[in-house]
């Protein structure tokens, strides 16, 4: 009898299975029924203007919030709602406003990110038994590889205040990638840096993708966003409006009329724009009747809370390290 070997690729596993995600505060719905998954080997990319939900969305799958409706599940388990037993499972995040230890050195920064992979407990460090001095010369070794990964080891004592934005950023991903994760969730990884960081950034994405871990990022730079993902996702108004690949997304109108601002049929929201715009014109239309014959016609105030294409600004000031 011959054997035949076939070479196809595994099929790739799903890492995060999100369904059905709400989340709600008080009459604000931020999320409304999301699903998105993201497979092993993926960098997914989760886009939308201003508000349109991203973050919060992000803080359903990482615990941080317990959603209104709706399930994630992490290769195949449903997540406990709590931070710390998300990351345990194999999450691991960054923050739109980073947070670090700011008067803690570069590597101790990553030593934190380490606390959910060492076995040896509290006690253990307090007394510094033994095994807490064998498994934090390992905890450093670890650290010290990170820190080569992401090109900061040379700054491993430098206190995180003192480190420029751009670093600091690369240094909260150094300290999610220490608790050994399966998925990364970057909250826009690349607000303030500048274009030559920012392409380093992008390399630095794809080469944590390589070591065989998903990601799934959040960015308002599309340039960067369709360069990177296999796959977008765009939310507008906590609904997903869209998901496919970076040039589908890209070609959809109704992505660039959301990001500009411009209503479309069937969008989120439009039944309620419609309606303000029926009652404005209702209500120029009485100005008018009253108005003078000599009113100028073109003195309607300039559209300027028009959102800008590529919104980054909004969050590159509120960074500052906490
Ligand atoms: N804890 C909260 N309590 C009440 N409302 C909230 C809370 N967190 C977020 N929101 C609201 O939910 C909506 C979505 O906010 P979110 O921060 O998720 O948007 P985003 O897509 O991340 O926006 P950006 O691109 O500006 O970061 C906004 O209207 C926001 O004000
Ligand atoms: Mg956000």
């Amino acid at each position: 009898m011959t054997t035949t070997t076939t070479t196809t690729a595994a099929p790739a596993e799903t890492v995060l299975d999100a369904r059905g995600v709400t989340m709600r505060f008080g009459g604000l719905t931020a999320v409304k029924n999301v699903d998105l998954t993201v497979r092993s080997g993926e960098i997914v990319g989760l886009i939308g203007p201003n508000g349109a939900g991203k973050t919060t969305f992000f803080n359903c799958l990482t615990g941080l919030y317990i959603p209104t409706e709706g399930e994630v599940r992490y290769k195949g388990t449903v997540l406990p709602p709590k931070s710390f037993k998300v990351t345990s499972a194999g999450i691991a995040r960054t923050f739109q406003n980073i947070r670090l230890f700011n008067n803690m050195t570069v590597l101790e920064n990553v030593l934190v990110g380490r606390h959910t992979r060492t076995k040896e407990g509290l006690w253990s460090a307090l007394l510094r038994l033994p095994g807490f001095h064998k498994e934090e010369a390992a905890s450093r070794e670890k650290a010290m590889e990170l820190l080569e990964f992401i090109g900061l080891a040379h700054k491993a004592e430098h206190l995180a205040r003192n480190l420029p934005y751009g670093e600091q950023r690369k240094l909260e991903i150094a300290r999610a990638l220490a608790s050994d994760p399966g998925l990364i969730l970057l909250d826009e990884p690349t607000a303030g840096m500048n274009p030559q960081e920012t392409r380093a950034a992008e390399e630095l994405i794809f080469a944590i993708r390589d070591k065989g871990i998903a990601v799934l990022v959040i960015e308002h730079d599309m340039r960067f966003i369709f360069n990177l993902c296999d796959r977008v996702a765009c939310l507008v108004q906590g609904e997903k409006l869209i998901e496919g690949t970076a040039g589908e997304v890209q070609s959809d109108e109704r992505v660039v009329a959301a990001y500009l601002g411009e209503p479309f049929e069937g969008a989120p929201g439009a039944e309620e724009v419609a309606e303000v715009e029926a009652a404005e014109a209702h209500a120029e239309e009485d100005h008018e009747a009253e108005a003078p014959a000599d009113t100028p016609a073109d003195d309607t105030p300039a559209d300027d809370d028009t959102p800008a294409a590529d919104s980054t600004t909004s969050t590159t000031t509120d960074g500052e390290a906490k």
